[in-house]
């Protein structure tokens, strides 16, 4: 067995224990998913949004959703939110600032107050990390995990990938070790803090991308690189930038910096990225920013907004990714009932009543003629 495999087979193996002990539909951590769960994922990401509004919001009709926030979000909430009922699924969200949790209720007693008020799905996001682990302990719920503290934010590393998989036009390709063998992804910022950058790199290595990791050593300690084979840490920005197809760059958590000093006149002279920067260093690579962006200090507008930047593409892949997400939860709920579809949330296979299916004939002459809405 050479090296490549060995890693590969120990990565598999890792993966499918964490699957194992996860409630089927559960996403918590990204190493959870095999490969096939991510193709499957993609495919069913991009037939859900091409499919007929009408005829997807059958998909989970009446079916219901709980989103859970203990901390703020613009766009993985509004995201989750809009894909849950764009496929007919009832929602109710839940924040830390309007429950009963800021009359100090447990995450458990939470948890189980939602199931019992029919909850099939929560998606949760948390200050703490391993929270949602709790919480499908908690309620034998499948639980999304929507950013749990400084630990993983999973979805958001599978919009990225649909993402990059656009823009360096690798799309077609078999999710294997090798989809993005030949890519350089610079992720750039506070790394220590970031759910989305350890997700990312999680992700990203798995399918042959070399990943590069910027930035200071108080926002990126030299242990990072051990994430997972394939992760490189820079220091030099323009150096790493000057090796990237792809940079991914993400805001100081301010939030999580516990009283830590940051010189930010010389973060911004050293890791802000600008237009002169990219053009000098990078004139071709695709910027990226999961958000919310701070403009002015770890980008500018200029380059945000600017010819390279696929930021507003990156955010329009949420809804997509997380009906399918969504959708895979609760089918793997059905299958809780009857005993036959439990495995098609976990392995991607589908269930009739909430996988998208092709419009054939008549069916999608009549989607045709509609259009889309
Ligand atoms: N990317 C992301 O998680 O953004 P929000 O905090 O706005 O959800």
């Amino acid at each position: 067995m050479t090296q490549e495999s060995n890693v590969e087979s120990k990565q598999t193996s890792e993966a499918s224990r964490a699957a194992r002990t996860a409630q089927p539909g559960s996403l918590l951590s990204i190493s959870d998913l095999e490969y096939d769960e991510i193709a499957g994922i993609l495919t069913m990401a991009s037939e859900l949004e091409a499919e007929e509004p009408l005829v997807r919001a059958k998909r989970l009709a009446k079916r219901k959703v709980a989103l859970l926030f203990y901390e703020s979000s613009t766009r993985t909430r509004t995201s989750f939110e809009l894909a849950a009922k764009s496929l007919g699924a009832d929602t109710a969200l839940i924040s830390s600032l309007s429950s009963s949790i800021e009359k100090g209720e447990s995450l458990k007693d939470t948890g189980v107050a939602l199931a019992a008020l029919g909850a099939e799905c929560i998606i949760l996001r948390h200050l703490y990390s391993g929270a949602p682990y709790l919480l499908q302990r908690a309620t034998g719920l499948p639980v999304l995990n929507a950013g749990d503290g400084m630990h993983e934010h999973p979805s958001q590393a599978l919009l990225d990938l649909r993402t990059i998989l656009k823009a360096v036009d690798r799309s077609r390709r078999r999710i294997d070790g090798k989809t993005l063998e030949g890519v350089t992804v610079t992720i750039a910022g506070d790394i220590f803090h970031s759910r989305v950058a350890r997700s990312n790199a999680l992700l990203l290595s798995r399918l042959g991308t070399r990943v590069i990791l910027c930035g200071p050593p108080l926002l990126l300690p030299e242990t990072a690189a051990s994430l997972g084979p394939g992760i490189f840490i820079e220091r030099d920005f323009d150096r790493a930038l000057e090796q990237s197809q792809v940079v991914m760059m993400l805001r100081i958590q301010k939030e999580r910096l516990a009283g830590a000093q940051i010189d930010l006149e010389q973060y911004i002279d050293r890791y802000q990225l600008h237009q002169e920067r990219l053009r000098a260093h990078a004139p071709q690579a695709v910027v990226l920013h999961p958000g919310p962006v701070i403009r002015g200090l770890e980008i500018t507008s200029e380059a945000a907004d600017g010819p390279q930047s696929a930021i507003t593409e990156q955010v329009r892949n949420a809804v997509p990714i997380r009906m399918a997400l969504v959708c895979r939860a609760l089918n793997a709920r059905a299958g809780h009932h009857d005993h036959g579809g439990a495995e098609a949330g976990t392995t991607g296979a589908r269930d009739e009543r909430t996988a998208p299916r092709k419009r054939t004939g008549a069916a999608a002459r009549k989607g045709g003629k509609g259009g889309r809405h």
